[in-house]
């Protein structure tokens, strides 16, 4: 059962502390005409967040309606506020930019384009990188494709696999969502890609052999289940062009093992093949490094990020060595809003944020927090949570039975008291069945605790009033 939200007000009892505020039932009755507004005029497939208003932040980490009601942000407007909502350098830099006032430049030369540049190369721990700046993530993606293509083309035409990932995202637009591994949202594609080819992520709550602590883990077997996928597609290893990988399995939170992504590394070189890996979800601090790949101790050849670069407004980014950025022809990958000023103004000030004061230093210590917590909520609530995982700032509580079967409807009872208790998640994702706890990275300790005590809370109401999973 998909977890719709309805607009049907539930009562509530007063919650009032420090970092949250409910004082009315939820979803707040005076809000139902925007959501029926809402629904009316823009498409289905834009509803299905859990039914608040949002109007302003406090302190960067609390969201609040416009009704008096405020709560703990566990979902960084999913992952772009690594720096605070509505961060006050950020403020800054876009105000001065929207003072001047030009708001658009097209590709001409702006100050602002330049400096979000500079910054963005500062952080790039790819020798004499390059950066592309784009608007949406998708859009970075449908470019690793092709830088991915051309590099492979143009040494041989048949040099042109890309192997990617099962159960990834990499955005909606056609190459974006061919990169992707989400089968069902491919079956609008009527003519695929060939040449692009899915191996299974290797996480450790889908697969005994990728996982450490498990006895049957098996680093052999893991890396096989890469050279099995072109093996059976008879693919001789020296025609893939590239890997795309994101550098974390965004469904569950799950990092990469280490010496898989060396394995991948040395796959690459010893085929000529491009490593590309996608940031956009993890990168910008969240993983406790800078960029989620660096805890690998790997380099990437390119690698695709965005949401959190800004902390704010629409900007993605594509990065990569010189030489592969470099062959295209002046003007060939020009889009209207490519290193918009007040964007890139936006962009410059969330990176010198981040960078300076040392993000990653506070993901890693908060994440500590977290991954203690949500280990204790998982053994306290064995019957209901069958995983949890994660890096850094970024984790994923998973309610499924002993037979990995997901539950949404108990999922988005906990989501629901969530709410109505004064934090916030986004919609549950991987098969409706996982909250995705990714506050901002500014979000003071205790805080954090409140939250995770909040989820406790709500798991184990939750667990009272309703039913057991139902076994088949
Ligand atoms: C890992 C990853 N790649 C790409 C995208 C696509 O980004 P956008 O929604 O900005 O097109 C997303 C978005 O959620 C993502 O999480």
């Amino acid at each position: 059962m998909k977890p719709d939200f309805d607009f049907i007000p539930r009562k509530t009892a007063t919650v009032r502390t420090l970092h949250r505020c409910i004082k009315t039932p939820i979803p707040v009755p005076e809000s139902i005409p925007l959501f029926r507004e809402m629904e009316k005029y823009e498409i289905h497939a834009s509803m299905g967040q859990p039914p608040i208003v949002w109007h302003h932040t406090e302190d960067g980490y609390k969201i609040c309606d416009p009704y008096g009601n405020k709560w703990i942000d566990f979902s960084s407007a999913i992952f772009i506020a690594n720096a605070g909502h509505g961060n006050s350098e950020i403020r800054a830099a876009i105000h001065k930019t929207v003072d001047k006032p030009l708001l658009a430049s097209f590709i001409f030369a702006t100050e602002e384009r330049v400096e979000a540049a500079k910054e963005y190369i500062s952080v790039c721990p790819i020798p004499d990188a390059k950066v592309h700046m784009l608007s949406s993530g998708s859009e970075v993606c449908e470019l690793a494709l092709k830088i991915m293509r051309v590099y492979g083309v143009r040494k041989d035409p048949k040099k042109r696999v890309i192997v990617t990932f099962r159960d990834s995202f990499h955005g909606r637009t056609l190459g974006a969502q061919q990169l992707g591994g989400v089968e069902s949202q491919k079956d609008w594609i009527t003519a695929r890609d060939p040449d692009i080819l899915q191996a299974p992520y290797p996480t450790a709550y889908e697969h005994c052999w990728a996982d450490p602590e498990n006895p049957g883990f098996d680093e052999e077997r893991m890396f096989r289940s890469f050279l099995d996928v072109l093996d059976k597609n008879g693919v001789d290893h020296d025609r893939v062009c590239g890997v795309f990988i994101e550098s974390y399995h965004a469904p569950l939170c799950a990092p990469l093992p280490v010496s898989y992504a060396k394995r991948l590394r040395a796959f690459c070189d010893e085929h000529d093949a491009l490593l590309g890996m996608d940031e956009i979800q993890i990168g910008g601090c969240r993983s406790g490094r800078f960029w989620c790949f660096e805890n690998y101790g790997i380099l990437p050849d390119l690698f695709t990020a965005g949401k959190s670069t800004s902390s704010s407004l629409p900007q993605s980014c594509i990065f990569g060595r010189r030489e592969l950025m470099d062959v295209f022809p002046a003007q060939s990958l020009a889009s209207t809003h490519s290193g918009s000023p007040v964007c890139s103004a936006a962009s410059a000030a969330s990176i010198r944020f981040l960078r300076d004061n040392r993000m990653w230093e506070a993901a890693a210590e908060k994440g500590k927090i977290m991954e203690e917590r949500l280990r204790q909520i998982q053994s306290r609530h064995w019957n209901r949570v069958a995983y949890v995982g994660g890096i850094g700032m970024g984790w994923n509580i998973h309610f499924a039975d002993r037979e990995k079967k997901p539950q949404p409807e108990f999922t988005r009872e906990v989501l629901l008291r969530c709410l109505e208790t004064g934090l916030l998640f986004s919609a549950p994702n991987n098969h409706d069945s996982s909250l995705r706890c990714m506050p901002p990275l500014t979000m003071p300790n205790d805080a954090l605790e409140e939250g995770l005590d909040v989820l406790d809370t709500a798991i184990a109401r939750a667990d009272a009033e309703m039913p057991p999973y139902r076994r088949e």
